[in-house]
């Protein structure tokens, strides 16, 4: 049997707010969903403050994420301030890069370098179908600026949807041959209707099959605290390719990841519902030393278990915008 190595948990995700301005056709086919009341949101002092508690209980790599992170006013600030946490030796951010090509160079002035933008398709109608919103061109100067202001590393996430945009991947994968980005492909997760799921979903392997036409996909090293992706080199490129398979849960005994949600509570597991209320405990006025332990106690049901929740039909039951991804 493989031998699992001991795990440090040491990633945190932030979600900073619920909105989006974009409608992506695998992320709010929830019609019904409110959004979060504005006294609901983690203002952002609440924010560092926990920062800075999960930082000194082990937490070094800090995600910010959204819904879309930059449509939060005051988000430039935040992250200039969350560089400034003791113990916080990594921050990165997860945009779908609409607002990136006015914000890049602030962003890079807080000294954020890790750059997350989803990017599903380079085509400018299909772009529309995909997200609802013409903001191709937007996206595609955010990730130009981006990359000539020195942000590295720049991965690049496209969700690959059969029969919509599965005929682009080798496309896609080609952004990272003249360039040091990382282009990942990521499984469709079933946060849609089991119609629609299965209808686009694509399997990574197939992506895999299809990327081999650039010739051989050489395995390359992870990263520490590396996510899910799997990555590889192809012949003649400055970038990699990434893989990420949502289904088989594979990655789970390695996961090492908190996540906190836009209304303040810290989940352990993103296929679970297991939730600890940090901001109401928060707002109670109760002491560092309470949240302290109460981030030990997510971490401590992690280590316990290899997954809080293996099966599939424990898929969230809220849409991916108010997690974060
Ligand atoms: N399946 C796979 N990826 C998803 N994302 C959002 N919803 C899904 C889903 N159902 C991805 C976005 C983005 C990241 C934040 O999460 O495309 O790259």
């Amino acid at each position: 049997m493989d031998e699992i190595a001991p795990r440090k948990i040491n990633y945190l995700r932030l979600s900073v707010t619920d909105r989006c301005n974009l409608r992506c056709v695998y992320c709010t086919y929830w019609q019904d969903w409110q959004k979060l009341p504005a006294t609901e949101i983690m203002r952002y002092e609440e924010l560092l403050r926990l920062a800075a508690i999960a930082a000194q209980n082990g937490i070094s790599k800090v995600r910010v994420t959204g819904g879309e992170p930059l449509v939060r006013r005051g988000v430039v600030d935040f992250l200039r301030q969350l560089h400034q946490v003791p113990g916080v030796t990594k921050v990165c951010l997860t945009t779908n890069g609409v607002l990136l090509r006015e914000l890049a160079p602030d962003l890079y002035d807080t000294g954020l370098r890790h750059l997350n933008i989803s990017l599903d398709t380079l085509r400018r109608e299909r772009y529309r179908q995909i997200t609802g919103r013409d903001n191709l061109a937007a996206v595609l100067g955010g990730l130009e600026r981006a990359a000539s202001l020195g942000f590295h590393p720049i991965k690049i996430n496209c969700v690959v949807l059969k029969g919509i945009n599965d005929d682009e991947v080798l496309d896609l994968a080609r952004l990272a041959q003249d360039r040091p980005f990382q282009v990942r492909f990521i499984e469709l997760m079933p946060t849609v209707s089991q119609e629609w799921w299965r209808r686009h979903f694509w399997p990574i392997n197939e992506v895999h099959r299809r990327l081999t036409r650039l010739g051989p996909l050489i395995p390359a090293g992870q990263e520490p605290a590396a996510g899910p992706a799997i990555n590889f080199h192809a012949p003649e490129f400055k970038g990699e390719i990434g893989l990420i398979s949502t289904r088989d849960g594979h990655h789970c005994p390695n996961c090492n990841r908190l996540r906190l949600t836009a209304d303040g509570k810290l989940r352990p597991c993103l296929l679970s519902q297991a939730e600890f209320d940090l901001k109401g405990l928060l707002r109670l006025g109760l002491g560092d030393d309470v949240l302290a332990y109460l981030f030990q106690e997510a971490m401590e049901l992690k280590f316990n278990r290899a997954r809080v929740s293996p099966e599939l039909s424990l898929l969230p039951s809220w849409p991916m915008v108010s997690v974060g991804g």
